[in-house]
């Protein structure tokens, strides 16, 4: 029988979707599940995008790196906020999300049968394009409070290993890993000659004055280190596709190679809305913390009741809470519990490679703070159900 490649076969199939269809067979659930915020872009970057295309050029392909005046106004984001010099050592690309960024990063550094460390639990992406791409993901497991286990990292580092993945803020924990921890993880990658890749989709989702730190940042780090951004979260341009990333200069012929190959160049339409919304900046997005705040604060007091059967760990970045369900159930089932007989939707933690214990991802970045009252009032009637062992 003509079939699929072995490769594809052992990629976990996409969650989102399968929730997805049971909140479409239970009219009026609430979702706690897709990890999106509330608004769009700018207004200023959508009227850009209506001013498209009166150029020739503006339907002909573009550099492979991305538009100029988009790259030069990156870089100079890069290295106001982020303290990321990126000529000469490294280079800026654009791509078409954050998550192709990934996949250039990993393949232009793996080989198949690679090694490549992801702290548990993972961003589910991540882990399907480690294996997509032939890699072995190696999992390590991260403290109580999902911190990382830095001694269980070095641990998991054989001759082997190409690469350690970090996202902070995190998805799924809404955590956010101090920098002393960043630093840690970025030595041991010097240190060990692999690359750091680091996701830093959720860089202006903090909360309670806590910082963003980006290892890109620290000196010497622009041999090994790869930093991922993305303009979905923070302008509200996840149909747009626009996401960029940071490489040591010596990893552009790969990159090259292998962008020109999967996509040429990100959509040029996207890329003027993209370098619009930059301009606008990293205000546009802090001007929702405060709304988003209110709904984690309420959803962490609600949670961590003691009457509710579960534990949630403190988040202050993303728009996520990970929590842990105190019963023998597993994350997948639960979660079709939830929202068959309570109507509220949440993403099972095993999609995260949080097999060790029920979890659940609770997402709260496109609601407001009325439904999330409602959700949450649903989640924990649910949990204190369901979970009852
Ligand atoms: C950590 C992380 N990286 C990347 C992405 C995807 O970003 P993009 O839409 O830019 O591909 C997400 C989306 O949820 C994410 O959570």
């Amino acid at each position: 029988m003509i079939g699929q490649s072995r490769r594809l076969a052992a990629v976990q199939t996409p969650v989102i979707p399968i929730v997805s269809r049971w909140i479409a067979e239970t009219p009026g659930t609430i979702s706690l599940g897709q990890g999106i915020v509330s608004y769009g872009p700018p207004p200023e970057a959508i009227d850009a995008g209506r001013r498209f295309g009166s150029s020739i050029d503006d339907h002909r392909y573009g550099p492979v790196e991305g538009l100029p005046a988009l790259v030069e106004a990156l870089e100079a984001k890069l290295a106001r906020e982020n303290r990321i010099r990126v000529r000469p050592a490294s280079r800026l690309v654009v791509s078409a999300g954050g998550n192709l960024a990934f996949m250039n990063a990993l393949l232009a550094v793996a080989d198949p049968g690679d090694d490549v460390i992801l702290p548990v639990p993972y961003y589910f992406n991540h882990e399907m394009a480690v294996v997509i791409a032939g890699c072995r993901a190696v999992p390590v497991p991260t403290d109580r409070n999902c911190q990382l286990d830095l001694d269980a990292i070095r641990r998991a580092i054989s001759t082997r290993t190409r690469a350690i993945v970090t996202v902070s803020p995190n998805n799924p924990t809404g955590v956010v890993y101090p920098e002393a921890a960043l630093r840690a993880v970025n030595g041991l990658c010097r240190e060990h000659g692999v690359f750091h890749i680091h996701d830093e989709a959720y860089e202006y989702f903090t909360y309670e004055t806590t910082p963003h730190f980006s290892p890109g940042s620290i000196d010497g780090a622009e041999a090994h280190t790869i930093s991922l951004y993305s303009l979905s979260k923070a302008y509200g341009m996840a149909s747009w596709r626009i996401g960029y990333m940071v490489i040591p200069e010596g990893l552009w012929d790969a990159v090259n190679k292998i962008q020109d190959t999967l996509l040429i160049c990100a959509p040029s339409v996207s890329q003027e809305v993209a370098r619009v919304a930059v301009h606008v900046g990293a205000a546009y997005a802090r001007s929702h913390l405060a709304q988003l705040d209110v709904m984690r604060r309420l959803i962490f007091e609600a949670l961590a009741d003691p009457s509710v059967p579960c534990e949630v760990p403190e988040a202050r970045g993303a728009f996520y809470h990970f929590i842990r369900v105190h019963t023998p159930m597993d994350s997948l089932a639960l979660t079709e519990r939830l929202i068959r007989e309570h109507r509220v939707a949440v993403i099972p933690g095993s999609a995260f490679g949080a097999t060790d214990g029920c979890h659940l991802r609770v997402s709260y970045g496109a609601l407001d703070p009325r439904t999330v009252v409602d959700g949450v009032d649903r989640l924990v009637a649910g949990l204190k159900h369901c979970a009852r062992p």
